[in-house]
């Protein structure tokens, strides 16, 4: 069953750099700001055990892991560079009272 999860104030995401924040379950997610929007995926690159909120850099709607250059699309979370081959998870944001939310 889906589980509405609040993650941080929306301005806390910005453009040109990744937010880190913990899920229930333990495990993070990445938070990234594209042309105005918020996007969120797993914080682990789907390649090694990088964080990308640590690791990675964002430029436009890529994100960069830089411990082998693999690259994501962090709108779909779809591999865009080698050597990550395997997307992201992603999770649908909504911000209510200026509040990011996700859907787990
Ligand atoms: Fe991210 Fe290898 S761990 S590209």
């Amino acid at each position: 069953m889906a589980e509405t999860v609040i993650l941080c104030a929306a301005d806390e995401v910005v453009e040109g750099e990744i937010k880190q924040a913990p899920l229930p379950d333990g495990s993070n997610v990445a938070l990234y700001r594209v042309e105005g929007a918020i996007y969120a995926t797993a914080d682990m690159c789907t390649h090694g055990e990088a964080s990308l909120a640590e690791e990675g850099i964002i430029s436009g709607k890529i994100v960069e892991c830089t411990f082998h250059f693999g690259t994501f699309d962090v709108t779909t979370g779809e591999p865009t560079g080698m050597p990550c081959e395997v997307a992201l998870k992603t999770y649908p944001v909504t911000i209510v009272d200026g509040q990011v939310q996700i859907e787990v």
